[in-house]
């Protein structure tokens, strides 16, 4: 973080200029609690979050407060976040009994604007296309966030339509988010298309982010932007209600600043889910830490190292991928399309038609 803290040192002092300030808020009680000590959005951890929590040094509306100021100071530079959720101050939550409640009580997500939340976030792709529509319902990883007591923060920026669309479109850009811009070096590639989701959590604009990916779409953005990211097996994770490419590939999953925040996000939203088929299979692989112990502990060899053998046919794109996912895209986001409340595209030829005909704003 060395490079980072660096190139913004003068909006990172501002920023830590109002945070006594926004700190030193009663908790509007008689006996006045004061908060004593500040706390730091800085590499803050799901840890270090749950423990200020837990010794009344941090509310979660207090968190959301930070990272909402965090967001409006640096996204004029990155354009990471395409929204925020004016809910997300509202929720403030009751965290009197920490140690029974989530360990995501209370803490920030941010959702790549491809991942459907029913409230008054517009849900995207990032396209002006699906600006206007209404989704059914939350999609089924967001609820599984819900539950844990997650507030959605907002929506992040990406490349239009999971980089679908065109691949002469430069990555991490679209024409509601912009150019999303790597944060260690602004000129630098910031990959995509999870590209606000890495940059987000890269930058300290939010305690933990979502992305999404059919090939390469969270460990590209998650590495060039020097975070974790990781790809759930297909299923592991529902992709009800996230705008689709193709559901023999597709895969919603966690960009954090470190692995622990990874696995406990992982491990808010896996599991079965009957809107998507491919969870029913994938749901016997829970909590995956504990997994992972367990088959150790039972004398199972765990690689670290894994070496997969057809890389290269993969690589040099001989596998016949981008037939299968052109073919799957079609009928996926139809589907998808068929399923909002409202929109003002219901197929991929309307798709097409949209950007053709506003092709200034859509590039
Ligand atoms: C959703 O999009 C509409 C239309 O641009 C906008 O008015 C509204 O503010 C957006 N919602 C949020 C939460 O930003
Ligand atoms: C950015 O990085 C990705 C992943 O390495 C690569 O596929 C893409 O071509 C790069 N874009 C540019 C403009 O260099
Ligand atoms: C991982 O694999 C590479 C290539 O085979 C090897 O050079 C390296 O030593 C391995 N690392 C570990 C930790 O096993």
């Amino acid at each position: 973080m060395v490079a980072l803290r660096f190139i913004f040192s003068s909006s990172l002092l501002i920023l830590l200029l109002v945070l006594p300030q926004a700190l030193l808020i009663s908790f509007g009680s008689a006996s006045q609690i004061r908060l004593t000590s500040t706390f730091s959005i800085q590499e803050a951890t799901i840890e270090d979050i749950r423990l200020a929590f837990k010794e009344k040094r941090l509310t979660s509306k207090q968190l959301v407060e930070l990272y909402l100021e965090a967001i409006s100071k640096l996204n004029p530079i990155l354009d990471a976040v395409i929204e925020t959720n004016p809910d997300a101050l509202i929720q403030e939550r009751d965290l009197k009994d920490i140690t029974k409640l989530p360990i995501l009580d209370g803490v920030p997500v941010l959702l790549k604007d491809s991942i459907s939340t029913k409230d008054k976030l517009n849900t995207t792709a990032g396209s002006l296309a699906l600006l206007g529509s209404v989704v059914a319902r939350d999609a089924g990883v967001v609820k599984r966030l819900r539950e844990s007591g997650a507030v959605i923060l907002g929506k992040a920026s990406l490349s239009e339509w999971a980089h679908f669309r065109s691949f002469s479109i430069p990555d991490g850009w679209s024409a509601r988010g912009l150019q999303g811009k790597n944060p260690y070096v602004l000129s630098a590639n910031s990959s995509g298309s999870s590209s606000g989701s890495a940059i987000s959590v890269a930058a300290n604009l939010v305690a933990v982010s979502l992305g999404t990916e059919t090939d390469g779409s969270i460990l590209s953005p998650a590495s060039r932007n020097s975070v974790v990211g990781i790809k759930p097996s297909v299923g592991l994770t529902s992709r009800a209600g996230v705008v689709p490419i193709s559901l023999r590939q597709d895969s919603i999953g966690p960009i954090c600043r470190t692995v622990s925040d990874a696995v406990h996000l992982l491990d808010a939203i896996v599991g079965y889910d009957p809107l998507d088929e491919a969870t029913k299979t994938a749901s016997n692989i829970l909590r995956l830490d504990h997994h992972i112990k367990t088959f150790r502990r039972e004398g199972a060899i765990v690689i670290d190292n894994l070496t997969i053998p057809n890389t290269q046919v993969i690589v040099d794109g001989k596998s016949g991928e981008e037939t299968a996912l052109l073919a799957e895209f079609k009928i996926e986001l139809n589907a998808y399309l068929k399923e909002l409340v409202k929109s003002p595209v219901r197929s991929l030829a309307d798709v097409i038609a949209y950007i053709e005909e506003f092709t200034e704003q859509e590039k």
